[in-house]
């Protein structure tokens, strides 16, 4: 298996609520391939939340879809560091749609448990300026000021 990038990066990930029984199946196919897991954190997104995690798709049609998808039960959301793991992480993913991905990435993770392209198992970063934003939102660093508005609701 050969790494896409050799640059050590970071980003996020996150196990999307239709999988997150398939936890420690996902949690061993990113061990395989060599990435770290530094941070995590299993949470309920509010559709607020939700809202503004994926702000950048707010005018597409598929939004409000996502939005109620992402907060329909408990997320798995963690901080991955590797070589190129940005690349990395969106190539074991897999393509958006899981159908997709079951005939050109039959290994992915969207092919082995995602649905449609909503119910897709798993999130990526897309790029370095993502995947900074996307760490601060779920893992808010200390002593800056909050720039998530994000709660996070236990999931008990
Ligand atoms: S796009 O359209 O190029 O911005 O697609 P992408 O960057 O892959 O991210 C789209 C995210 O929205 C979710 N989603 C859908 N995408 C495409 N079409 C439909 N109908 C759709 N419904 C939901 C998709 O799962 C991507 O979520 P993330 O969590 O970013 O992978």
């Amino acid at each position: 298996r050969k790494a896409l990038s050799s640059k050590k990066e970071r980003t996020l990930g996150i196990i999307k609520p239709d999988v997150c029984d398939k936890f420690s199946q996902i949690l061993e196919a990113i061990y395989d391939r060599g990435f770290k897991v530094t941070k995590m954190k299993m949470c309920q997104l509010s559709r607020s939340e939700a809202g503004q995690f994926y702000q950048e798709h707010q005018a597409k049609s598929f939004y409000n879809g996502l939005i109620q998808f992402m907060s329909s039960g408990p997320v798995i959301a963690f901080e991955l560091i590797g070589e190129g793991a940005i690349l990395n992480w969106r190539a074991l993913i897999g393509p958006t749609d899981s159908a997709t991905a079951r005939s050109e990435a039959p290994a992915s993770l969207r092919a082995r448990f995602g649905t449609d392209n909503t119910r897709n198992a798993c999130h990526g970063s897309d790029s370095e300026q993502s995947a900074t934003r996307e760490i601060e939102f779920f893992f808010p660093s200390k002593g800056v000021k909050r720039r998530s508005t994000a709660t996070f609701t236990d999931c008990t």
